[in-house]
């Protein structure tokens, strides 16, 4: 049964961090999304190069062989800028919105010029445009070095002219002229457009759909990250066995979270939720046997964990059992008995304590309690006694010997005597009684109790010696069932 409540409580807490990642996921893909579809459209074509021997067009099918030098390590054809700027200006296309690079992979004899512009028919005029001035400043330069070679020889040929026995060797350079000559004719620069380019019918980018995805996957690794972090600088107690692990002590129950309990109208509770108390006030003292707890203080770390609720329901509990008890109301500071369970407020513990004069069945109230399932049952009914009005000195009051003498001597009229305190890692107030009682209860509020206050105050309780009886898991689920340890 314990490892169900656990598991059901990881669940929440794992189904928590899962809805962040999902949502982180959700939001991060619209983003991605809604901004990649606001971009404008980008088109490319592609022209493809031919790199051949330069000696002129190479033949359908044959196989076209690399001039020296001529592949580049699967990178960008060096020296396009140029040629990029002519290509645009005889497309009639503005360098910037649009962009051409060429590039031939390793080994390859073909070189793919590649054009991206925000219309289609742009990309694909740029892209044969690049194509046509690249293969003409290839032929340029190529022509360029033929002329420079053939210049070279005109000048020896010349030189040679006048000299006696040259005669083989002007034949020679003649023949070489010719060549030259002939080469600058025929050179094509290396260079044959393979394929031109199409105006492509889809845009490249943007694709909001993939980037939708590509958010999507980032949103879910920063929903990860997110949800580690907030695990880690959570620090509430979420779960029964949290704090059954970090007291280490025996639990007593859990209190429902219920909207009875959190009413005004708290006076008859649902079964379920009055059960609950049943069972805190039955383990106090089946889980500790051999001890007549006569008097017991319900504490917390933090205000607002269900001290009252505790302190209140115990006692009913107890007295419709069959107990005669007494619940006093030792919270000076912060009293809510009366406007909360419709008490009359002509004084209580404070009237008691400081003015010494009246008994404490001067102040004493009867509430009556209908025992038995959903009020059908015996009437029964318990004492309380309110904080009273406005205290000076309410942890003076508290700390004094007639305090002890008031506890002691309910002791001996009651069979369990429950007192409602302030927390005492805030107010000190209820510190001298922790001892003067049979034992303390901690009662702390799922998911709103920190590690760190339910810590502090069991360090506290320690180094006090004080005898703690259990812990009680306030708001936890009406599913939740109780561990038996
Ligand atoms: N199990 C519960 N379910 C719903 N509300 C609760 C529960 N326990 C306490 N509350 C509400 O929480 C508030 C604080 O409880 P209270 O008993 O006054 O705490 P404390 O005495 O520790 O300050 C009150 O409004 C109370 O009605
Ligand atoms: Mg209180």
């Amino acid at each position: 049964m314990r490892g169900q409540q656990q598991t059901s409580g990881l669940l929440g807490a794992l189904r928590q961090r899962a809805l962040l990642i999902v949502a982180c996921a959700v939001v991060v893909a619209s983003l991605a999304y809604v901004l990649s579809d606001r971009q404008e459209p980008r088109y490319e074509a592609t022209a493809l190069l031919n790199v051949i021997s330069d000696t002129g067009p190479s033949l359908p099918g044959r196989q076209v062989e690399a001039t020296p030098g001529e592949a580049t390590a699967g990178a960008r054809v060096s020296g396009t800028g140029a040629v990029a700027v002519r290509a645009a200006r005889r497309a009639g296309v503005a360098l910037g919105p649009a962009s051409v690079s060429a590039t031939q992979p390793e080994e390859s004899n073909v070189i793919r010029v590649t054009a991206s512009a925000p219309q289609p028919r742009a990309a694909a005029d740029l892209a044969n445009a690049f194509a046509v001035e690249f293969r003409a400043e290839r032929r340029r330069r190529a022509r360029a070095v033929l002329t420079r070679a053939r210049d070279s020889i005109r000048r020896t040929l010349a030189s040679i002219q006048t000299l006696r026995g040259g005669r083989e060797r002007r034949i020679a350079l003649g023949q070489r002229l010719d060549d030259l000559q002939l080469q600058i004719d025929v050179s094509t620069g290396g260079l044959e457009i393979a394929d031109r380019a199409v105006p492509p019918a889809e845009a490249v980018s943007p694709r909001p759909r993939r980037d939708a995805m590509l958010g999507g996957l980032f949103g879910l690794v920063l929903g990860g990250a997110l949800a580690l972090l907030w695990s880690q600088a959570d620090r509430r107690v979420r779960q029964l066995s949290e704090l059954q692990d970090l007291s280490g002590l025996p639990v007593l129950g859990t209190i429902p979270r219920s909207r009875a309990l959190s009413g005004r109208d708290a006076l008859t509770l649902p079964a379920a939720d009055a059960e609950a108390f049943r069972v805190v006030q039955a383990n106090t003292r089946f889980f500790n046997p051999g001890l007549d707890v006569r008097s017991v203080i319900v504490t917390s770390a933090a205000p607002g964990e269900g001290k009252t609720t505790l302190a209140w329901n115990l006692a009913v509990a107890a007295a419709s059992g069959g107990l005669r008890v007494l619940l006093i109301e030792a919270d000076l500071r912060k009293p809510s008995l009366v406007d909360r369970y419709g008490l009359k407020d002509n004084g209580g513990l404070n009237e008691l304590l400081s003015e010494g004069y009246c008994e404490i069945s001067d102040v004493v109230q009867h509430v009556p309690i209908v025992a038995g399932v959903n009020g059908h049952g015996p009437k029964v009914g318990m004492s309380v006694v309110t904080a009273g009005r406005n205290p000076t000195n309410p942890s003076g009051l508290i700390a004094s010997d007639r305090m002890r003498a008031i506890i002691a001597r309910a002791e001996t009229e009651h069979d369990l005597v429950v007192l409602d305190t302030p927390p005492v890692s805030v107010v000190s107030d209820a510190i001298p009684l922790l001892r003067v009682v049979g034992g303390v209860i901690v009662v702390s509020y799922l998911g709103r109790s920190t590690r760190d206050g339910v810590g502090a105050l069991l360090t506290q309780l320690r180094h006090l010696e004080v005898r703690v009886l259990g812990v009680v898991a306030n708001g936890g689920r009406h599913g939740d069932v109780y561990p038996y340890q």
